[in-house]
């Protein structure tokens, strides 16, 4: 295995308001929730820091607000050894910011604002061309303009640089573009989104991933939460198990997943192997609360991978 593979992700930076309820109020009604954490988030940030957690040299290009989050997002990126350089703070524009809710299965429910997330345009890919062009692997979200996006993946393309797009949120995209990604990775909602059909079950995913492929996309590994993963391609498709846990808090597994897949597969990791590290690495941060906090060092993901072998 390569021992530190270069990702760079273009992707958003929020921060999460998580608060913990048993159940939603009604309109008009004020009810107390349980509990409440303030932390780091976004879907970029969160991959991000789950690829250097996993050892990866990461570079972040992104943008933040001029508000107090701005900075702090900054600083924590710097902290953990992610490049920030490419991380621009956007006067007179708040910092993307997500009030999620937490039930008593762990379930989550997230609202996102974009803020500065909307204003990463092409021209920032452009003035993070030399850093893009020597990494192994870009990973993307879609909580920033799909044109940067679309136009991140072409980039990749024309420069040979391997690509994994998760389509989260989950909204309409041009499929022709997506096209460009090495991997798309959605999870069952973002999956309904781009094939219009129920995804519920490994078999459902099995037919959207498969109908995703025959309108030109690459390779689709469908995350399925408790039940594993599906990864599809023209060599076929096959099921990918999960590593079963009793979830504290789900939120920002799917990240998990995609942050330390992009870091394994870029170390030379044989795919199946990197789903079902991944797969561990998403479960065991549901064991925790809150996003990047609950992501496990390389250290602890190695030693649970040696029990679960
Ligand atoms: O995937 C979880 C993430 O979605 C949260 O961190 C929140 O910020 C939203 O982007």
């Amino acid at each position: 295995m390569k021992s530190a593979p270069h990702i760079a992700v273009v992707g958003s930076a929020n921060i999460d308001l998580t608060t913990f309820t048993d159940r939603m109020p009604r309109a008009g009604e004020t009810i107390f929730g349980r509990e409440f954490n303030l932390g780091f988030g976004g879907k970029g940030a969160n991959q991000a820091v789950a690829a250097r957690l996993c050892g990866a040299r990461v570079s972040m290009i992104a943008r933040v607000g001029d508000d107090l989050f701005g900075p702090a997002t900054i600083c924590d990126y710097q902290a953990r050894g992610i490049d920030a350089s490419r991380v621009l703070v956007t006067p007179g524009v708040s910092s993307g910011v997500a009030p999620i809710f937490v039930d008593s299965s762990g379930q989550n429910r997230i609202l996102v604002v974009k803020g500065a997330n909307d204003r990463l345009l092409p021209a920032d890919v452009d003035a993070a061309g030399a850093v893009l062009r020597e990494a192994d692997c870009i990973v993307m979200q879609l909580e920033i303009p799909l044109e940067t996006v679309y136009y991140t993946l072409r980039f990749a393309r024309a420069h040979g640089i391997r690509t994994i797009l998760n389509p989260a949120p989950g909204q309409p995209v041009d499929l022709g573009e997506i096209a460009n990604a090495d991997y798309v990775i959605p999870n069952e909602t973002e999956a309904e989104a781009l094939c219009g059909m129920p995804v519920r079950n490994v078999e459902e995913a099995r037919v959207c991933a498969e109908g995703l492929l025959e309108r030109g996309l690459r390779r689709v590994i469908v995350t399925l939460g408790e039940n594993g993963a599906l990864l599809a391609g023209t060599d076929g498709s096959r099921h990918v198990p999960p590593y079963r846990v009793q979830p504290t808090d789900t939120t920002g597994a799917g990240d998990a997943f995609i942050g330390s897949f992009a870091c394994f597969l870029a170390s030379g990791c044989e795919e199946g192997e990197a789903i079902a590290r991944a797969n561990l690495y998403a479960a065991l941060s549901t064991l925790a609360v809150g996003t990047q906090k609950s992501f496990v060092t390389r250290e602890r993901f190695e030693q649970e991978w040696a029990k679960a072998a």
